[in-house]
């Protein structure tokens, strides 16, 4: 009796207190990444280019984010993660209702749901019905599509927001283009309100276009 009351006592002391909770936040996102090392099956972006997007909403302290493409939310955990530090929130959109489940759960165990609005819809749908505005937009889903979501998302992007990509290679086939993305990366290329490149230290090519802030 007196020992289960001390062992309550002790567990109720040692509970996160609410001002710990964001130094036991990165604890908890660690572990659930170190946790999940070999198990992304469905897609997601290696563990670098997570890395890469963390540290892009993080320097430029975006706090609007959309990424299209959650799969089993291996980015989109990258990105709120960045999101818990700013302040910030993400909306993500699947299609897959089995991955869309399984994001949730894995949202959950990392800890990070409140930074997290995952949305079970067709993006070429809901992506022009958004009201936006967003700082940063992450495209990770039906390729041959890219250029229609950035078109759609372009007019909702703030002044030094950034429009990053996935799976942009650029081909060394001789044939020119860049991969199976058609030609979203053209036609990034082409605006002059952008700053549009490839990340050279990206795995699996991350194409970024940080919207110029007019000065
Ligand atoms: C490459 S995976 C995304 C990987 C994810 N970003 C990650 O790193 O964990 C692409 C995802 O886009 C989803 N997708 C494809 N077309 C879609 C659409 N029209 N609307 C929403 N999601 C779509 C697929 O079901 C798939 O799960």
């Amino acid at each position: 009796m007196v020992f289960s009351l001390l062992f309550c006592l002790s567990s109720v002391s040692s509970l996160p207190q609410i001002a710990d909770k964001y130094r036991n936040l990165d604890d908890g996102v660690r572990a659930f990444l170190a946790k999940m090392e070999y198990r992304w099956r469905d897609m997601n972006v290696p563990e670098t280019d997570g890395e890469l997007l963390y540290d892009i909403v993080l320097e430029h302290k975006y706090r609007k984010a959309l990424e299209i493409g959650t799969s089993t939310g291996r980015s989109g955990i990258s990105i709120a993660w960045a999101l818990s530090k700013t302040r910030g929130k993400l909306t993500t959109i699947e299609i897959d209702p089995g991955r869309y489940e399984e994001a949730l759960a894995n949202f959950q165990e990392a800890g990070l749901s409140e930074f997290i609005e995952a949305r079970l819809a067709d993006a070429h749908e809901l992506v022009p019905e958004l009201e936006g505005p967003f700082d940063f937009v992450f495209i990770d889903a039906d390729k041959d599509w890219y250029t229609n979501y950035a078109q759609a998302v372009i007019p909702k992007i703030e002044a030094g927001g950034c429009i990053a990509a996935h799976n942009v290679y650029e081909r060394r086939d001789g044939w020119g283009g860049y991969g199976g993305t058609g030609g979203f990366f053209e036609h990034m290329k082409s605006l002059p309100q952008f700053e549009t490149r490839i990340l050279a230290e990206s795995r699996g090519g991350l194409s970024v276009s940080y919207k110029k802030k007019i000065s």
